[in-house]
């Protein structure tokens, strides 16, 4: 890297978090602000789009001001805004600002793929030293997507969700759980949107070999299915009265059953492309027991898992400006 400065604001409106930050081209995190949205969804148990974007639009400002409230916009030399895929109208609202703050001082613009960006959460994490070609896995509410990473700039996708994405199943499984649970405990659990966090809190209690449940899709190709194993959880819980322990033993067999179909297929993939490093990105990542059960099989069977920091898992608007960066500067 050359010596010469250079600082990307970088902005991120796709789904429910409103985010602003500032990196550098060297990896560095001068901000990194996220306003999230989650509290306002939580009632209907998913993102509503309208809501979003009125949401977006009342903050967006909030958030770049404080992204920057050390530092002077005349510094910046690149403004990068996710420009798809996500919900059209939150897209709107980031692409819009970050045009017109271009055009304002005078500042080059560049629209950021946000599956992308959830890949450079990880290089940013690393600070760029993982090597080439590297197996990434984004696991997310919207995208449960497998590529080689060939560079910092070409990805070839292997396999996507052919249903469900994975971080959707977990949301829909927890609203699930909320409404058959007895009326008396309803009030007790944290079941509410997103539901991945709650599902992982409350798995911790249960017994994940208690409800036999699909894993789908393991070794089949290099896509995935999750539709099926939501399916299997509704027919489980259909017109029961869940108890507590009934939730806790439901959410760790679901999980463990997520986590077998990720920890088959990575295996499965890695040695059918002898590739063994592997990125894992979006929301679900953050999950600690996947984590887990990932590095445990990375130790026997050599594999190399890196995941982003806890910040960077969920959507952010700091692995938009770095990937904005290479994109631009490469
Ligand atoms: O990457 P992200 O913030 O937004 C999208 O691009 O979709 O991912 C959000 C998703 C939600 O479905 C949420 O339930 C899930 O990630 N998630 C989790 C956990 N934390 C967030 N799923 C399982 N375990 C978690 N700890
Ligand atoms: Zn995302």
């Amino acid at each position: 890297m050359s010596k010469k400065s250079f600082y990307c604001l970088g902005i991120e409106t796709s789904c429910d978090e409103t985010a602003a930050a500032v990196v550098d081209k060297d990896y560095k995190i001068i901000s990194n602000v996220v306003f999230s949205q989650q509290k306002l969804h939580a009632p209907y148990f998913g993102v509503v789009p309208e809501l979003a974007s009125r949401t977006h639009y009342e903050k967006i400002h909030i958030v770049i001001d404080k992204a920057l409230k050390n530092f002077n916009i005349k510094r910046i030399n690149l403004i990068a805004y996710t420009e798809k895929p996500g919900l059209k109208g939150a897209l709107l609202v980031g692409k819009t600002v970050a045009k017109t703050l271009g055009f304002i001082y005078s500042i080059p613009t560049i629209g950021v793929d946000h599956l992308w960006g959830h890949i450079y959460s990880v290089i940013l994490t690393y600070k760029g030293k993982i090597k080439f070609p590297f197996l990434s896995l984004i696991i997310s509410g919207g995208h449960t997507e497998l590529s080689m990473v060939y560079s910092f700039k070409k990805r070839e996708v292997l396999g996507q969700t052919l249903d469900d994405a994975v971080g959707e199943a977990f949301d829909k499984v927890a609203k699930m759980l909320y409404t058959y649970l007895d009326e008396k405990y309803k009030k007790n659990l944290p079941l509410s949107y997103p539901g991945g966090p709650a599902v992982e809190k409350l798995a911790v209690y249960g017994d994940n070999k208690k409800i036999k449940l699909p894993r789908p899709y393991m070794l089949e190709d290099y896509n995935f299915s999750f539709s099926g194993l939501k399916t299997a959880v509704l027919y489980y819980v259909k017109n029961k009265k869940l108890t507590l322990k009934d939730v806790y033993d439901i959410c760790a067999s679901f999980q463990t059953a997520v986590v077998d179909v990720f920890k088959t297929k990575l295996l499965y993939v890695a040695e059918k492309l002898n590739c063994r490093r592997i990125c894992i990105s979006g929301g679900v990542s953050s999950n600690k027991f996947l984590r887990k059960k990932l590095k445990d099989i990375g130790r026997d069977k050599n594999l190399e898992f890196y995941f982003p920091s806890k910040t960077l898992s969920t959507d952010n608007a700091a692995m938009i400006a770095s990937a904005g960066i290479k994109f631009y500067l490469d």
